[in-house]
């Protein structure tokens, strides 16, 4: 939705005055906003309280994609490419024949979802919303109008009712959302934030940065960091990941090790968060290329919250909690290995040989303990249900952190 700040702004994005706008409106538009602060022009999480409820979730960007067409991808691309063209890489991504296959059912599943998501949220007072990535399917969104259409129509319209109206979503980006590059990256990072006060990626831009939830008498620490700069495959040309932007940040993952390393030491939190895309461990590909990041959380008592594998799982590995949030959009039961566990670190995995299911994460945060509640979707639809929940306002999986950051 358009918040007041927000819709002042119209379409001159950029213009100083919508950036005043924007930075000083506490508590003028409602009640509901009252306890909620701003920093830099986007919304945060109300400080205080005892308990606060944030719904964590990813791999949600699918509405309003539009796939080339087939006489492209399967005819015209292969002839182009033999003939020694260059294809601009969003162009190939966005011939990806799974992704063609799956876009009419992710959209639905997406609004679906968001619906799900806003009910539970609703009964659970979710204070803000916690995203680990891939915000824009297929090749994220930029500066243009089409990037602006994007937004507009998969996130902004998407997520407005209710409980979503004044939540600040904290950011992050995943693969989809690097594909354009840097002007993707920006558009992200540095724009969107002046387009709609809900949209939280920190206060300098960048796609790594920290918030804290603060609470009466504990804080949570959290570090987000752009997960697609660490993994080697996407630094190869045949890579649609690869380009200035992903090269450059592989160059200098230092910038974010040292970051999170930092900003933890520096912590005295209750709790210690790593907000990233990719999973560590996962049941269907391991990204060992984020080790570094993962010694850093083991080093903390932290906990990871990723996505990217397209299914809700609970991994404990090492000592360390995992919870994996990627089903928001359009869930893959190969991601969760049709719900068979890999190893005793899978706890909890929504997925059977058929299917994996939708739905969403949240955790409430007190000074005792952060509870993890997995609140899986009944996928009914006309002629049948896709995952079958019994009473899906209630989670089908908790459990309880206590272990707290060091
Ligand atoms: C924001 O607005 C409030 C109330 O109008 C005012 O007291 C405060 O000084 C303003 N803050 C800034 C940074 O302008
Ligand atoms: C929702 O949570 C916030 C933050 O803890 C709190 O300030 C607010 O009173 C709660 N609202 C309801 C209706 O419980
Ligand atoms: C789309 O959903 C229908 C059920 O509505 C299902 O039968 C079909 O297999 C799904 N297709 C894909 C590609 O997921
Ligand atoms: C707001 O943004 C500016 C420039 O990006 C930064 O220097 C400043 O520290 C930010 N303010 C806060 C309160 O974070
Ligand atoms: C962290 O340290 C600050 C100041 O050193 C203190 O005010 C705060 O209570 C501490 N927080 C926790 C959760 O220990
Ligand atoms: C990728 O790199 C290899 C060797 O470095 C080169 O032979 C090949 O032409 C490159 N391919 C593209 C699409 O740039
Ligand atoms: C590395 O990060 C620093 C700090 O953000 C930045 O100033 C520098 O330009 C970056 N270098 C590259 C090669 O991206
Ligand atoms: C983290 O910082 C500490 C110093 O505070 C340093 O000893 C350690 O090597 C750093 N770890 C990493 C992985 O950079
Ligand atoms: C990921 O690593 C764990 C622990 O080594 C292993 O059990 C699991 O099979 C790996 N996952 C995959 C998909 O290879
Ligand atoms: C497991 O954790 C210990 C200590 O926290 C660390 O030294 C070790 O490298 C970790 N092993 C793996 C495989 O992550
Ligand atoms: C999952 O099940 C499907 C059939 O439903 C099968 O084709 C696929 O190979 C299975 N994948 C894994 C990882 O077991």
């Amino acid at each position: 939705m358009l918040t007041l700040a927000s819709s002042l702004c119209g379409l001159s994005l950029l213009a100083s005055t919508c950036v005043g706008q924007n930075v000083n409106t506490t508590g003028s538009s409602s009640a509901t906003t009252a306890n909620v602060g701003k920093v830099n022009g986007s919304l945060v999480a109300p400080k205080g309280a005892d308990g606060l409820t944030v719904g964590v979730l990813g791999d949600y960007g699918w509405t309003g994609w539009i796939p080339s067409p087939d006489h492209f991808c399967l005819e015209v691309l292969p002839m182009l490419e033999q003939d020694g063209f260059t294809i601009p890489k969003e162009v190939l991504n966005d011939c990806d024949p799974g992704d063609k296959m799956y876009i009419s059912n992710a959209t639905a599943l997406q609004a679906d979802t968001a619906q799900y998501i806003g009910q539970i949220c609703a009964m659970k007072n979710c204070s803000a919303f916690i995203s680990v990535g891939d915000n824009f399917y297929d090749s994220g969104i930029d500066f243009t109008t089409g990037g602006i259409l994007r937004f507009q129509e998969a996130w902004v319209d998407m997520y407005s009712q209710g409980v979503f109206e004044y939540a600040p979503w904290y950011q992050c980006l995943g693969n989809h959302d690097v594909v354009k590059g840097q002007n993707g990256v920006d558009f992200q990072t540095k724009v969107l934030p002046y387009y709609d006060d809900r949209w939280n990626f920190g206060t300098q831009g960048l796609p790594y940065y920290t918030y804290d939830l603060t609470g009466s008498d504990w804080t949570a620490t959290f570090v987000v960091v752009d997960s697609d700069c660490f993994l080697s495959s996407y630094q190869k040309n045949t890579s649609v990941y690869q380009n200035s932007y992903t090269e450059a940040c592989y160059q200098n993952k230092s910038i974010q090790v040292d970051f999170l390393n930092q900003t933890f030491a520096s912590s005295n939190a209750t709790w210690k968060f790593l907000q990233l895309h990719h999973p560590y461990i996962s049941s269907s590909t391991n990204q060992t290329d984020l080790a570094p990041l993962i010694s850093i959380v083991e080093a903390h008592n932290g906990i990871v919250l990723n996505g990217h594998d397209h299914c809700l799982a609970h991994y404990n590995y090492n000592n360390t909690d995992f919870i994996l949030t990627g089903a928001a959009g359009y869930p893959q039961a190969g991601d969760c290995n049709n719900g068979t566990a890999l190893g005793p670190f899978a706890l909890f995995l929504a997925a059977n040989p058929l299917t994996a299911a939708n739905g969403f994460v949240t955790m409430d945060i007190s000074s005792q303990f952060v509870n993890v509640e997995y609140y899986v979707r009944d996928m009914q639809f006309d002629n049948g249900d896709l995952y079958s929940v019994h009473y899906d306002l209630a989670p089908s999986y908790t459990f309880q952190i206590t272990k707290k950051a060091t």
